[in-house]
């Protein structure tokens, strides 16, 4: 019998500075209720989510994703919201930023050429803020965030005594603008 393959829990994301982190663990705090405010440095904005991958995978997954390329990404955080359907209240930008859904579609590109399972639902752009919330409540006016956004890293997730946590795996520079 071929012993089991090694796995990895593996997303690629836009990962926030510790001054944005801050900023963004504190509309957490502020939009929490009775919900669960993700920790400050767990916040993060999926691009691709590959979930449970064979960890032997890793280093093509890395040339794969060196081979993006991007100028460096600057867009609102404008707006918070609630899904009821997953029970989350998440930050973005109110209108789509065509910066970022370009290095969605380029990254998304090389991962099929690739041959790489990820999960295919259409690209919305959103911070995960609150999970197993009820409602947006009552807050003060949220004064709009600006993200500057250099590269974009791959992560590995793992639960350890039921908290999660990432651990940044790579990151891939933009290229100078010009
Ligand atoms: P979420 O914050 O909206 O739950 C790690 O799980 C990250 O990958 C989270 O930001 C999560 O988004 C995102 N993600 C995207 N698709 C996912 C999926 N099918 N299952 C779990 N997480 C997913």
């Amino acid at each position: 019998m071929e012993p089991a393959a090694e796995t990895v829990r593996l997303f690629f994301a836009l990962w926030p500075d510790s001054a944005l982190q801050a900023k963004l663990a504190l509309w957490a705090r502020q939009a929490a209720g009775r919900g669960r405010a993700m920790r400050q440095e767990n916040i993060h904005l999926t691009l691709a989510f590959l979930g449970t991958t064979d960890a032997a995978l890793v280093p093509d997954l890395i040339e794969l994703a060196t081979a993006v390329r991007f100028a460096p990404i600057r867009f609102p955080l404008d707006r918070v919201a609630y899904w009821k359907h997953n029970r989350i209240i998440w930050c973005g930008a109110s209108e789509e930023p065509p910066v970022l859904s370009a290095l969605v579609s380029e990254l998304r590109a090389r991962l099929d050429s690739g041959g790489i399972v990820y999960d295919r639902k259409p690209f919305v752009s959103h911070v995960t803020l609150v999970r197993n919330a009820a409602g947006l409540p009552a807050a003060p006016a949220w004064i709009p965030l600006v993200w500057e956004a250099a590269d974009f890293v791959l992560v590995s997730s793992s639960r350890v005594e039921g908290r999660v946590s990432y651990h940044l795996l790579q990151r891939f520079a933009a290229a100078a603008p010009g």
